[in-house]
C-alpha cells in the first residue's frame, strides 16, 4: 500500500462493486468522469480519457460490447475484443476504474424497458440503415449513467449522430451529467480511427482514406461559398465512386445537431458518410459552422470541428 508503483487501474466486473467504489469517491468530493466504450481501444478512445483526466478526479472507462445496439446481421460476434490489451492501454492512459461487465451482468433478465429515440433523430444517417441501433445505444448509455452517476461523460464526434442523440437524451430525460464532445482522431493518412479498421485487408486499408479526402473536398466547396447541399453531396459521391471497392451507404449534409435537412447551406452543418469497403462499414464526418457573422458579413465554411492527427486533406 505504498502507492509507489505508479498508476493502478482497478478492473471491476459488477455493478455492485462499481457502485461501492464510486460511493467512496463521491463522498470524498471527487468529480467522476465516464468514458463509455466497446473496447479494442485506440488513440481516439484514449483522447477522451485525456480530456476526462484534465477535468475530473476519477476517470471510469466502460468496456462493454452492447448486444442491444447490434442488428441481427451485424458484427456483434466478431467485434474485436481483447481485455488484456485494453487494460494495459487504459492503465497507461491513466484510467482509474475499468468497468467490464458481462452481458448477463448488464441484462440479467433481458430488456423489457428501453429508451426509444424519435425518428427525427434516428431516421437519417446511420439510424436509417441500422434500425434500432440508437435505441440500443441510448438504453445502454442511460444504464451506464445510472450505474456510474458521472459528473461528465465523454463522447467522440466520430459518431456525431450518437453524440447528438445522447446530448438530446440528457436534456429530455434530465440526466445530471455534462456531455462533452471530443474531436475526431485520425491516422496520419486521414482515416478516422475505429476499432473496426482491423477488419480491413491491406488493399482496403490503402484506399480507406479516400472517405476523408472526399469529405475535405465537400468542405472546401462549402468554404468556397457553395450553398446547394445536393451539389456538395454529389461531389463527395463522385470522389468516392472513383474507387470501385467502396459501396456508399449514404452521403448526407444536414443541420447539426438536430439533423434537419437543409434547402440551402447555412448555420452549423454536418457532412457525413458511411460506406462499405469489403465487409467493413466505415463512417466519417466533418462539422462546419457557416454564416457566422462578424461585422454583419457572411463567413462561409468557418471550421467548427477540431481535427486531431492530420490537417484537413493532409497528404
Ligand atoms: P466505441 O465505438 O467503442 O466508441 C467509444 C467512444 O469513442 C465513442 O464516444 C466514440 O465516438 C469515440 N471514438 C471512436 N473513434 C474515435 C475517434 N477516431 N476519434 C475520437 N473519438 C472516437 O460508441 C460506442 O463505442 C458505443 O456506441 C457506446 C457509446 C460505448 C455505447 O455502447
Amino acid at each position: 500500500m505504498t502507492g509507489s508503483n505508479g498508476p493502478t487501474l482497478e478492473v471491476i466486473p459488477t455493478i455492485g462493486q462499481l457502485r461501492q467504489r464510486l460511493k467512496r469517491e463521491r463522498a470524498a468530493g471527487k468529480r467522476i468522469g465516464l468514458v463509455p466504450t466497446m473496447g479494442y481501444l485506440h488513440a481516439g478512445h484514449l483522447s477522451l480519457v485525456q480530456r476526462a483526466k484534465g477535468e475530473c478526479d476519477v476517470v471510469v472507462m466502460s468496456v462493454f460490447v452492447n448486444p442491444l445496439q447490434f442488428g441481427a446481421n451485424e458484427d456483434f460476434d466478431r467485434y474485436p475484443r481483447d481485455l488484456a490489451r485494453d487494460r494495459a492501454l487504459a492503465e497507461e492512459a491513466g484510467v482509474d476504474v475499468l468497468f467490464h461487465p458481462s452481458v448477463e451482468e448488464m441484462y440479467p433478465r433481458g430488456t423489457l424497458t428501453t429508451v426509444r429515440v424519435d425518428e427525427r433523430l434516428t431516421g437519417r444517417l446511420c439510424g436509417r440503415s441500422r434500425p434500432g441501433h440508437f435505441d440500443g445505444v441510448a438504453t445502454v448509455v442511460s444504464k451506464l449513467f445510472h450505474i456510474v452517476e458521472p459528473d461528465r461523460a465523454y463522447f467522440g464526434q466520430k459518431d456525431a449522430q450518437q453524440l447528438a442523440i445522447i446530448e438530446r437524451m440528457v436534456e429530455d430525460l434530465n440526466f445530471p451529467v455534462q456531455v462533452v464532445g471530443c474531436p475526431i482522431v485520425r491516422e496520419a493518412d486521414g482515416l478516422a480511427m475505429s476499432s473496426r479498421n482491423v477488419y480491413l485487408n491491406e488493399a482496403e486499408r490503402r484506399v480507406a482514406p479516400l472517405l476523408y479526402h472526399a469529405l475535405c473536398q465537400g468542405k472546401a466547396l462549402i468554404e468556397g461559398g457553395e450553398k446547394s447541399p445536393s451539389a456538395v453531396v454529389e461531389r463527395v459521391k463522385e470522389t468516392i465512386s472513383q474507387e470501385p471497392r467502396f459501396r456508399i451507404d449514404y452521403v448526407e449534409l444536414l443541420r447539426y445537431p438536430d439533423l434537419e435537412p437543409l434547402e440551402t447551406i447555412h448555420g452549423k452543418v454536418i457532412l457525413a458518410i458511411a460506406a462499405w469497403l469489403g465487409q467493413t462499414r466505415l463512417i466519417d464526418n466533418v462539422i462546419l459552422a457557416t454564416d457566422m457573422t462578424e461585422h454583419g458579413a457572411e463567413v462561409s465554411g468557418k471550421r467548427e470541428q477540431e481535427e486531431v492527427g492530420v490537417p484537413c486533406c493532409g497528404k
